[in-house]
C-alpha cells in the first residue's frame, strides 16, 4: 500500500512536470520575444548615439561603435533593424527613428558604384513602403532599381558586383540578394524589364556559381563575351571552400526567386542548397564556422550572421516547399539556430555596442570585423523572428 502511494505520487509529480514544460514552439517564441525586447532597446540607444552624425551603425569593435556613410553596403540595415523592431513591437519611437535613418539614405537611389543597392534600399525604404505605402517612397525604390539595372550586361547575363580588383567582370553570389528589389519594381510599375534582369541574373548565377553538391563559389568573373574568366573566393577561406555567409545568401536568394516567379527550378535549387547546408554545418549548436572548410576548425570563429540569414531563409522555404517532411525539417533547423542565437553565448543583454548578436565575421582573410556584432546579423535574426512568429502552426 505504501509503495503504491509512493508510485502514484511520483507519477503525479511527473505529470505536473510534463504539463509545465513549455513546448518547443513556446520555448522558441519566448526566446525570440526576449531577443526582440533587447534589440528594441539597443537600437533606440544607437539611434540616439548617432542622432546628428548622418551615419549608420555597422559594428562595435574594441569598445568603439563603428559607423558608415550611406554608400557602404551595410548602410540600409540599421534602418531595417529599426523597421523590424517597430513591426514586432508597434513602438512609435522606433517608427520615428526608422523614418529618420531611412530618409538619410535618400541620395543613394541614384548610386551606381556597386551592386548592393538592393540591400541598402530594399531593407530600408522597402520596409517603409511595406508599412505605409507612401508614393514618394515607391519612387525612390524604383529609381534605385533603375540604378541597379545600369550594372547589368545582357551579353554576360549578370549584374556586375564590384568595380575594384583585378577581375574583368566580377559577380559575387551575394548579389542574388539584390534581386528582390527588381522583382518588386516590376510588380509595382508593370514594367517587365526589372523582372527580366532579375531572372537572367538568377539563371546565370545558377549555371556558373554552383558546384554539384549545392555549395557555391563566392566570385565568378566573366570575360566580355560571357565566358568564364575565373571562379574563386574573396571573403572565404579558399577558392574551393564554402564561405558560410555565401551559402546562406544562396538559399535565401533562390527561395525568394521561387516566391517571386513560381519557377520550380528555383525551389529545387533552394532545397538542394538547404540540404547541403544542413549536412555540411557540423557544429552542435548549428551556428556555422565562418567557412565550412577552414583547416583550423574547430579553433576558428563562428558566424552568427550566416546562421541568422539561414534561419530566415529556411523559415520561408518551409512555407513554399511542397514536401511536408522537408518543411518540418527546415522549421526544426531554424528553431535550433534561433535558440542558439538567443542564448547567452550569442545574444548580448548589455554592452556589445547595443547590437543584439555577438560572434559574426565580416571579412576574415582581411582580418576585418572578426568575431564582432554586425548590423545585418541583427537584421536577419529579427526577420527570422518575424517569419517564425507568423508561421501557421
Ligand atoms: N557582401 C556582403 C557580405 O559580406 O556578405
Amino acid at each position: 500500500m505504501k509503495n503504491l502511494k509512493r508510485t502514484i505520487m511520483a507519477l503525479l509529480l511527473l505529470a505536473v512536470a510534463a504539463g509545465c514544460k513549455p513546448s518547443r514552439q513556446q520555448q522558441v517564441t519566448e526566446a525570440l520575444q526576449k531577443g526582440i525586447a533587447i534589440a528594441a532597446d539597443g537600437f533606440k540607444a544607437n539611434a540616439a548615439a548617432c542622432d546628428t552624425m548622418n551615419r549608420f551603425p555597422r559594428t562595435y569593435e574594441n569598445g568603439v561603435l563603428v559607423t558608415v556613410d550611406a554608400y557602404d553596403w551595410t548602410s540600409g540595415f540599421f534602418a531595417g533593424d529599426l523597421w523590424l523592431a517597430y513591426e514586432l513591437t508597434g513602438d512609435k519611437e522606433l517608427e520615428v527613428a526608422a523614418r529618420k535613418y531611412t530618409s538619410q539614405l535618400y541620395e543613394i537611389k541614384d548610386f551606381t558604384g556597386h551592386h548592393d543597392l538592393g540591400f541598402m534600399i530594399y531593407c530600408s525604404y522597402g520596409r517603409q513602403w511595406a508599412n505605409f505605402q507612401e508614393p514618394e517612397v515607391l519612387q525612390i525604390i524604383i529609381d534605385a532599381a533603375n540604378s541597379l539595372c545600369t550594372r547589368f550586361n545582357p551579353q554576360i547575363g549578370q549584374i556586375r558586383s564590384w568595380d575594384f580588383g583585378e577581375w574583368n567582370y566580377p559577380v559575387i553570389v551575394d548579389n542574388l540578394m539584390n534581386l528582390e528589389m527588381l522583382f518588386f519594381a516590376s510588380k509595382m510599375t508593370g514594367d517587365r524589364k526589372y523582372y527580366d534582369v532579375a531572372v537572367k541574373h538568377a539563371d546565370t548565377t545558377l549555371e556558373n556559381h554552383f558546384r554539384p553538391d549545392g555549395s557555391s563559389y563566392h566570385v565568378v568573373s566573366y570575360n566580355n563575351d560571357g565566358t568564364i574568366e575565373s571562379k574563386g573566393t574573396f571573403q572565404g577561406f579558399a577558392h574551393e571552400s564554402s564561405w558560410a555567409r555565401g551559402q546562406a545568401w544562396t538559399v535565401y536568394g533562390y527561395t525568394m526567386c521561387y516566391r517571386e516567379t513560381g519557377d520550380e527550378k528555383y525551389l529545387t535549387h533552394a532545397e538542394h542548397i538547404a540540404n547541403y547546408i544542413m549536412n555540411a554545418v557540423q557544429t552542435e549548436d548549428k551556428i556555422p564556422y565562418w567557412d565550412y572548410h577552414d583547416t583550423a576548425i574547430p579553433d576558428v570563429p563562428r558566424d552568427a550572421s550566416a546562421a541568422a540569414v539561414t534561419a530566415s531563409a529556411l523559415l520561408e522555404l518551409s512555407t513554399l516547399t511542397k514536401d511536408e517532411e522537408k518543411s518540418q525539417t527546415y522549421v526544426a533547423y531554424a528553431e535550433d539556430i534561433l535558440l542558439s542565437l538567443s542564448s547567452p553565448e550569442y545574444m548580448s543583454e548589455e554592452g556589445n555596442g547595443n547590437f543584439l548578436l555577438k560572434h559574426s565575421v565580416s571579412h576574415k582573410p582581411l582580418n576585418s570585423e572578426v568575431d564582432v556584432p554586425l548590423v545585418y546579423a541583427d537584421y536577419y535574426y529579427l526577420e527570422a523572428a518575424q517569419r517564425y512568429l507568423s508561421l501557421k502552426k
